[in-house]
């Protein structure tokens, strides 16, 4: 284990990349927040640490949203990128380069990586029998398509697994399968796709997984794989796709997790270009850099599968170590967008500061894997009690002092320097919390050393001392005294609380504080004026957080509303006005699923696509005039604000809107001019 500062080590830390097709939440912050400690923490001691992330560009949900959004997957990925870009900064999270997968860089190195996996024979083809949308026109993955599970018979459930007895199985298994893009329900049809051999590795990668790059629950679990054999790895997707065709195959790209990793390399080569580093040293197979990526524990299979085995395979050197962390629960729960727990860094950063959530999570991380739980009110009552009134007080009331007591001038000598000592002599203690990633650790030791201090001012009084003129001088070196503990204090704490520590070191006005200079005293220095550092979290900002969570929530999946239609044509009369007209609200929706009502005559059940991620389900009464697959993929218009109806069949939550002569039997629905998107307003 690494501890001193004077190595040259290199390392390379990566952390998961971001897909392009939602904002970055509370749950990815644990982990940015993770690394980005680890990283500060390193550069503190003056070790050569850069920190890679970028955008995940690539993969069907992506090119779905770009298509709601009717612009081009790339517009999307540039789009995210930025946002993802300016949470990630505000956050503090100090990435070296951000990049993305979508890059020239990566394209070139998956290309490389696959044809050297080629020439050693890695790749096969094999022809498998996939899910198919026959409305939309293209393969369907497992996640989107939905049934009722094989095993228990629950409804809804996704083609990989079942949400309600746990039980996996492939999306040909679903009963009743649908596909959650068009409604339609898929066919099976054959393609063509090219796998990596993984079993080719199994042997090398036995011994790598048991090797000490993973924590050894990790470990575990791989051995459970391994007794089950490694089997080939599908790394092809059909068109159409938003990724990079696989050289040499028509309309095929590379899956997403191909290119994904290797968009670490990727991002590190854009980096090392700009700033004319050597990017083989890092990745050629002698090199002795050390390469640590931090993951959630989700997607261990790729990290510690099968991306070891495409470096082996393309003679790159292995990763030293895969630190994977645990889930974070709000108040104990799961994330949860019904929940109004969703919440995003954005929505966060609204209301309260980064470094809140930064020591909190410091303080509550281990190097394990187990779960990390977010509670509001242990999360104020911590961060008040430890960070405020244990830290920032120490600077608070001995600062406010030295300004205007002594004009800002710190003594010539330490008033203990015992003390001092004690506290510098924690530094290995404390580094070796931080660098082996049990940084709960690391915290507990720092606040007990705040106590120390608080005790020793508590103790000596300044405040007293101030007022009698025998004691002055000795006011003046209880406050250099404590101010120089708050110093190391300070340092220890830079990695986690960063925005604060910078203006802790506004203040000692003597450059930055770091490892080195964490022995050396400030003494006979005249400090800045002392302003106030931090306030206490208030219970109102999570209060005003929680609820912005919550209505954005509800804005992007509402609730639904309205009646079914049983077209009849109401009297012409009484005239309305201009205002009555406009309550009504009448959208563009698509139908996306249609299906008759064995019990009704007249009933089919229908989900409208109203644009921006929102649906509808209604029972319209048009089955006489309908089938429900000729209805599939149909725009039509509906009233959207009409209070939801209770039926004897579900909730209907809305109207749609169809034409019919009291006279005659046929019925119209109505049908928007061709280019109306879903959720357009009718005015
Ligand atoms: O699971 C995810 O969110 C992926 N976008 C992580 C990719 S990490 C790396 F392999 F690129
Ligand atoms: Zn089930």
């Amino acid at each position: 284990m690494h501890t001193n500062t004077s190595s040259e080590r290199q390392i390379l830390v990566t952390s998961a990349l971001p897909y392009a097709n939602g904002s970055i939440h509370l749950g990815y912050m644990l982990e940015t927040i993770q690394s980005d400690i680890w990283v500060r923490f390193q550069k503190l001691r003056l070790i050569s640490c850069y920190h890679i992330c970028g955008t995940d560009a690539h993969g069907t949900p992506i090119m779905i949203r770009a298509q709601k959004e009717q612009i081009t997957p790339e517009a999307l990925v540039q789009r995210l990128n930025q946002e993802q870009k300016q949470d990630l900064h505000d956050f503090h999270i100090a990435f070296d380069q951000f990049y993305t997968t979508h890059s020239p860089e990566n394209q070139e190195l998956a290309n490389a990586i696959y044809a050297k996996l080629k020439t050693n024979g890695d790749i096969v083809t094999k022809t498998i029998e996939q899910a198919y949308d026959p409305i939309e026109n293209m393969f369907l993955p497992d996640r989107f398509v939905k049934g009722n599970c094989p095993k228990c018979g629950a409804p809804d459930q996704y083609g990989d697994n079942c949400e309600a007895c746990g039980a996996t199985y492939a999306p040909t298994e679903l009963k009743n399968p649908v596909s959650s893009l068009s409604g339609a329900t898929p066919v099976l049809k054959k393609t063509d796709h090219a796998f990596f051999k993984l079993e080719h590795y199994s042997e090398k990668l036995k011994n790598w997984t048991q090797n000490g790059h993973l924590h050894s629950a990790i470990s575990n679990k791989l051995g459970e794989w391994f007794e089950a054999g490694l089997k080939s790895w599908d790394i092809t997707r059909d068109a159409p796709y938003f990724g990079f065709p696989i050289p040499g195959l028509v309309d095929k790209y590379f899956y997403v997790w191909l290119d994904a990793p290797i968009g670490y390399m990727a991002s590190f080569k854009h980096f090392c270009d700009k700033n004319a580093l050597d990017f083989n040293a890092y990745w050629r197979q002698d090199s002795t850099a050390e390469l640590y990526h931090f993951i959630g524990k989700d997607i261990v299979y790729f990290h510690a599968l099968f991306w070891p085995a495409m470096l082996m395979g393309a003679n790159f050197r292995t990763p030293t170590a895969i630190f994977a962390h645990g889930f974070l629960t709000i108040n104990g729960q799961k994330m949860s967008k019904s929940r109004g727990t969703f919440i995003t860094a954005r929505q966060y950063l609204n209301h309260l500061h980064p470094d809140y959530l930064r020591y909190y999570f410091a303080a509550k991380l281990s190097s394990g894997i187990d779960d990390i739980d977010l509670n509001f009110q242990d999360f104020i009552q911590r961060v008040n009690a430890d960070l405020i009134n244990k830290f920032v007080n120490i600077g608070s009331r001995l600062g406010a002092i030295l300004t205007k007591q002594f004009e800002g001038k710190l003594s010539a000598h330490l008033d203990k320097p015992e003390l001092y000592d004690q506290f510098v002599q924690q530094a290995q203690s404390i580094a070796l919390g931080f660098e082996t990633r049990e940084y709960h650790k690391a915290i507990r030791e720092i606040m007990a050393l705040a106590d120390i201090a608080n005790q020793y001012i508590d103790q000596e009084k300044p405040w007293a001392l101030i007022k009698n003129p025998e004691t002055h001088d000795k006011a003046q070196a209880v406050c250099t005294l404590g101010l120089n503990l708050f110093k190391i204090l300070a340092t220890y704490l830079k990695p986690v609380v960063p925005s604060l520590v910078l203006k802790i070191e506004a203040f000692f006005n003597q450059g930055e504080l770091n490892w080195e200079n964490l022995a050396e005293p400030i003494l006979n220095k005249t400090l800045n004026p002392f302003t106030p550092l931090f306030s206490r979290i208030e219970a109102k900002q999570v209060d005003l957080m929680m609820q912005e969570a919550k209505t954005e929530t509800e804005i992007t999946i509402q609730p639904i509303t309205a009646p079914t239609i049983e077209p009849t044509i109401e009297p012409i009369e009484p005239l309305i006005t201009i205002d009555d007209f406009s309550k009504i609200d009448l959208r563009v929706a698509k139908i996306i699923q249609a299906e008759a009502i064995p019990e009704a005559d007249k009933l089919l059940k229908l989900t409208l696509d109203i644009g921006e991620g929102r649906y509808r389900q209604v029972f319209a009464g048009i089955k006489s005039a309908y089938t429900p697959e000729s209805l599939l993929g149909k725009f039509t218009v509906m009233v959207a604000n009409l209070a939801p109806r209770k039926m004897r069949f579900g909730l209907s939550e809305g109207m749609i809107l169809a034409a019919k002569s009291p006279n005659e039997s046929g019925l119209y629905i109505l049908e928007p001019h061709e280019g109306a998107k879903p959720g357009m307003r009718l005015q």
